[in-house]
C-alpha cells in the first residue's frame, strides 16, 4: 500500500496543486489543443500538464492506457491519473433515460442496469462516474429533467441510492466497478422558468423537503464524490456557498468524500459576479471545500500564490490532495493504473447479448401507457401495418447523455416490428418532420393512403434527443413541428390507430389526447427502444410503468407537480378530492397525467386497506396492508403506491406524499396483499423553526396514484 502521508511530504507545491486539477483528454494526446489550442487562454504551460490528477471524456480503453503510460513516464512521484466520465444510463448498451427508469419503480432493475453500465465502462478505462445525478425536478421545460428520476424526493433519493451501490459494487477496487460522484448539489433542478443554469431561488422548507433528500439518500449509501451545481441558490453559487458546501454537507450530514466542481463552475463565479476574477474564484470554491477544479484554471495558475499570502491555509491544500490520492489508492491505481480496462476487455464487455436483453426488459418496464381505449394491444395476427411519423424508422432514440452509445446499434420501431411480426407487411410513411421549425406538410397524404390501407397504425412520434439533456431547454413542450396535424389526419383515416412517443422530457399530449384512443410513452427507451415497442404494442409484453414526473396539460402550467400545497381556494369543480391550486381560466389545474398515472393490458382491483390501529406513537408502527386483484387474463405488474396528507400541522403540508410503494407481479385471476410499516418519521416535515419534527394530529392514508386515490383511512399520530 502506498503511504499517502509520505508522498504528499515528498511533492512540491505544484506538484500537489496538479492533483486538483481536471482537464479533457484532448489536452494530454493533441497538442493542438493544449499548448497552442484554446487552453492557452487558460495560461496552461506543458509541465502544467504534466501534473495534471485527473482527466474526463476520454474515448476509450487505448487512449486512456495511452495517456497514462504517458503519464507515468514522465511523472517523478509515479502517481497514475484518474479517468472520470458520465456514465448516466449505459455506457455502449443504452438503457432508458433515468426519468423513464424512474417510471419502473423498480430499483434492482436500475441496479441491473447500472452493474452492466459499470462493467462496460469500467472495461473501457472509467475509473470514476458523476453519477448519479438526482436533482429533483418540477419544470418539464428543463431539458435536464431527463437525467433526473422526476418530482418525487423518495423515488430519486432510491434510485440515486441503488446506482451508488450498483456502480461501487463489491469494492470500488476491484476491475468492473466504478467510484461515484453525486450531483449536482444542490436545486439545480430548481433553475427560475426551467432554463438551464438559472438561478434558484427556494425557501429552505422547500429546499429540505424536497430537494436535499436525494443528495444525502446517495451519501448515506457511500458515494464516493460529490459535485456542486452551476447554479446560484439564494444568491450565492453552490461552488461557493459555505452553508451548502460546510454548515449542511460536512457539518451536518458528516460527507467526507472528495468534492469536484461542475464544469468550468469556478470560473463561471465571475460571470455570476461573485469574484472580480479567477484567483478570487479559486479562493472562494478552494475554501468553501471544493478539492477539485474540473477545467478552469484558477487552481493551477493561483492556488500556489494564494497559500502564499495565507488566503488558502497549507494545511487545507495537504488534506486535499490527501483525498484524491486515498481516493486513487482506494481504486488500486497504485497497483493498477488501468483498473483492468484494455481494448481487449472493453470489447468482450461491449454491447453483449446479455446487455442488450437487459436493456430491453428495462425499456419495456419504464414505458408508461398513458391511455387505452381498447387499442392496445395489437393482435399479433394483423396482415399490415402502418408505421407513420418521425420516428417510425429512426435510430435515434437512445437520448441525451449517450457515452459510447451509438445510434446505429439500437433498434428501431420499424426494425422491432418487423423482427417480431415477420410474416405481417409493414409501410412506413415518415409524414413530417419531429423538429420545431420543419413545417412541410407534403408527406401527410403519403402517410393518411398508408393508414387506410392498414389493420393497425402506430403513429411514431416525438421531440429529437437532441432537444432535451444539457442546454437544451424549450419554452413550447408539444409535439414539435406539426406532428399533431399528423396525428389528427391519420387517425380520422383509421380508428385503429395508437401513438408511441419519443421523449426526454414529459410533453404537453393534450392535442394528440384529443384524437389518439391509444398512446404509449417510450421516453428516450435506449438501445433496444424498438424491440421493447413491438413487444408492449402487440401484447408480448404487459405495460406497467408508472410516471415519474407529470405531464401538464398546457405549458403555461409549467411548473406543476402532484406534491404541492393546498391554497385557501383549491378549485372544487375537478375530479381531485382535495383540491388544487388557485385557478386557469383557459385549463384546469390538473396535469394532463400525473405524476403515479400508468395503465395496464390487466385489470388491477384495490380490494381491502386495513390498519392494524387507527393511531401511532412516537416509538411506535403501525401496519397498512393492501390487497390487489389482478381481474384480468393478463399477467401483469402493478405499482402500489402509499401516500400520505398531514391534515392540521404548524405551516402548509402537500395535498399528497408517497411514502412508501411495492411493484407486484400477480397472475391472472391473483390476489396478494401488501403490508407497508409506517414509523413516526415517515410523517415528519421541515418547520417554521427549521426543525425537521412530525406534530400530532391526523394523517390520511391513501393508495392508488396521485390523481386517483383508489382507497383512503385516517390515523392520529399521538
Ligand atoms: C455537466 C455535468 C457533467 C460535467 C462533465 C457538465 O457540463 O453539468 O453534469 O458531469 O459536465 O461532463
Amino acid at each position: 500500500m502506498v503511504d499517502i502521508s509520505k508522498l504528499i511530504s515528498e511533492m512540491t507545491t505544484e506538484e500537489k496543486i496538479g492533483q486538483l486539477v481536471q482537464y479533457n483528454a484532448n489536452l494530454f494526446i493533441d497538442s493542438e489543443a493544449g499548448i497552442t489550442g484554446p487552453l492557452t487562454d487558460a495560461g496552461l504551460t506543458p509541465e502544467d500538464i504534466g501534473r495534471i490528477g485527473s482527466v474526463l471524456n476520454f474515448k476509450n480503453a487505448e487512449e486512456v492506457c495511452k495517456i497514462q503510460d504517458m503519464h507515468l513516464a514522465a511523472d517523478r512521484n509515479k502517481i497514475p491519473m484518474v479517468f472520470m466520465m458520465d456514465v448516466i444510463h449505459g455506457y455502449r448498451t443504452i438503457f432508458p433515460i433515468p426519468l423513464g427508469l424512474g417510471c419502473s419503480f423498480d430499483t434492482e432493475l436500475v441496479k441491473e442496469c447500472t452493474r452492466m453500465a459499470s462493467d462496460e465502462a469500467s472495461a473501457a478505462g472509467i475509473q470514476v462516474t458523476f453519477t448519479p445525478m438526482v436533482d429533483y425536478v418540477r419544470d418539464a421545460r428543463w431539458g435536464r429533467v431527463m437525467e433526473t428520476c422526476g418530482e418525487e424526493p423518495l423515488l430519486n433519493g432510491l434510485m440515486g441510492a441503488a446506482q451508488v451501490e450498483a456502480f461501487r459494487g463489491e469494492g470500488i477496487e476491484k476491475p468492473g466497478n466504478l467510484a461515484t460522484c453525486v450531483k449536482h448539489y444542490a436545486a439545480y433542478g430548481g433553475a427560475e422558468a426551467g432554463r438551464d443554469y438559472n438561478t434558484v431561488e427556494l425557501s429552505e422548507h422547500t429546499l429540505r423537503e424536497f430537494y436535499l433528500p436525494a443528495y444525502k439518500a446517495c451519501i448515506d449509501a457511500g458515494v464516493d464524490m460529490l459535485m456542486p451545481s452551476f447554479n446560484s441558490l439564494n444568491g450565492v453559487p453552490s461552488v461557493a456557498n459555505n452553508w451548502l458546501m460546510n454548515d449542511i454537507l460536512r457539518d451536518e450530514w458528516g460527507f467526507d468524500g472528495l468534492v469536484i466542481s461542475d464544469y468550468n463552475a469556478i470560473g463561471e463565479l465571475i460571470t455570476h459576479g461573485v469574484a472580480a476574477d479567477i484567483k478570487e474564484a479559486a479562493e472562494k470554491a478552494f475554501n468553501c471545500g471544493c478539492h477539485i477544479e474540473m477545467c478552469s484554471s484558477g487552481y493551477v495558475k493561483h492556488l500556489a500564490e494564494l497559500v502564499d499570502e495565507g488566503k488558502v491555509s497549507a494545511e487545507k491544500l495537504d488534506e486535499a490532495v490527501y483525498k484524491v490520492l486515498e481516493l486513487k489508492a482506494r481504486l488500486g491505481l497504485f497497483e493498477d493504473p488501468y483498473h483492468g480496462a484494455s481494448p481487449e476487455a472493453e470489447a468482450a464487455h461491449s454491447l453483449t447479448p446479455t446487455n442488450r436483453a437487459v436493456a430491453k426488459k428495462a425499456a419495456m418496464e419504464s414505458a408508461v401507457l398513458l391511455k387505452n381505449e381498447n387499442i392496445l394491444p395489437f393482435k399479433k395476427e394483423v396482415r399490415k401495418v402502418a408505421l407513420i411519423g418521425p420516428f417510425a424508422d429512426n435510430h435515434e432514440i437512445i437520448g441525451f447523455w449517450s457515452c459510447q452509445g451509438k445510434n446505429e446499434e439500437s433498434v428501431s420501431v420499424k426494425e422491432g416490428v418487423a423482427a417480431l411480426l415477420p410474416d405481417a407487411e409493414i409501410v412506413v410513411a415518415k409524414g413530417c418532420s419531429n423538429k420545431w421549425n420543419e413545417l412541410d406538410a407534403s408527406g401527410i397524404a403519403e402517410a393518411v393512403a398508408a393508414a387506410e390501407a392498414a389493420d393497425a397504425v402506430i403513429l411514431c412520434l416525438g421531440e429529437p434527443q437532441n432537444y432535451s439533456g444539457e442546454g437544451n431547454c424549450r419554452t413550447d413542450i408539444d409535439l414539435p413541428g406539426i406532428q399533431n396535424q399528423l396525428a389528427e389526419e391519420v387517425a380520422k383515416a383509421n380508428s385503429n390507430t395508437a401513438a408511441i412517443i419519443f421523449t426526454g422530457r414529459p410533453l404537453v399530449l393534450s392535442k394528440l389526447n384529443a384524437c389518439i384512443p391509444a398512446i404509449l410513452n417510450m421516453w428516450f427507451p435506449g438501445t433496444e427502444g424498438g424491440s421493447a415497442a413491438a413487444a408492449l404494442l402487440f401484447g408480448d409484453a404487459n405495460p406497467c410503468g408508472k410516471l415519474s414526473m407529470s405531464f401538464p396539460k398546457s405549458v403555461g402550467q409549467c411548473p406543476i407537480y402532484y406534491n404541492h400545497t393546498n391554497t385557501g381556494r383549491p378549485k372544487p369543480n375537478e375530479d381531485r378530492h382535495y383540491g388544487y391550486n388557485s385557478n386557469y381560466i383557459d385549463c384546469g389545474n390538473l396535469p394532463l397525467f400525473s405524476f403515479g398515472h400508468g395503465l395496464s393490458y390487466s385489470n388491477f382491483v384495490y380490494e381491502d386497506m386495513t390498519l392494524s390501529s387507527d393511531s401511532l406513537t412516537a416509538d411506535g408502527s403501525l401496519e397498512v396492508k393492501i390487497t390487489v386483484l389482478n381481474d384480468s387474463a393478463v399477467e401483469g405488474k402493478e405499482t402500489v403506491q402509499l401516500y400520505m396528507r398531514d391534515m392540521v400541522a404548524s405551516n402548509v403540508r402537500p395535498v399528497q406524499q408517497l411514502i412508501a410503494f411495492n411493484k407486484i407481479s400477480l397472475a391472472p385471476g391473483e390476489r396478494k396483499t401488501i403490508t407497508f410499516t409506517i414509523k413516526e418519521e415517515m410523517l415528519r416535515f421541515w418547520n417554521n423553526e427549521n426543525k425537521y419534527v412530525s406534530e400530532p394530529g391526523e394523517f390520511r392514508l391513501s393508495t392508488g396514484c396521485a390523481d386517483h386515490l383508489i382507497k383512503t383511512q385516517s390515523v392520529i399520530l399521538k
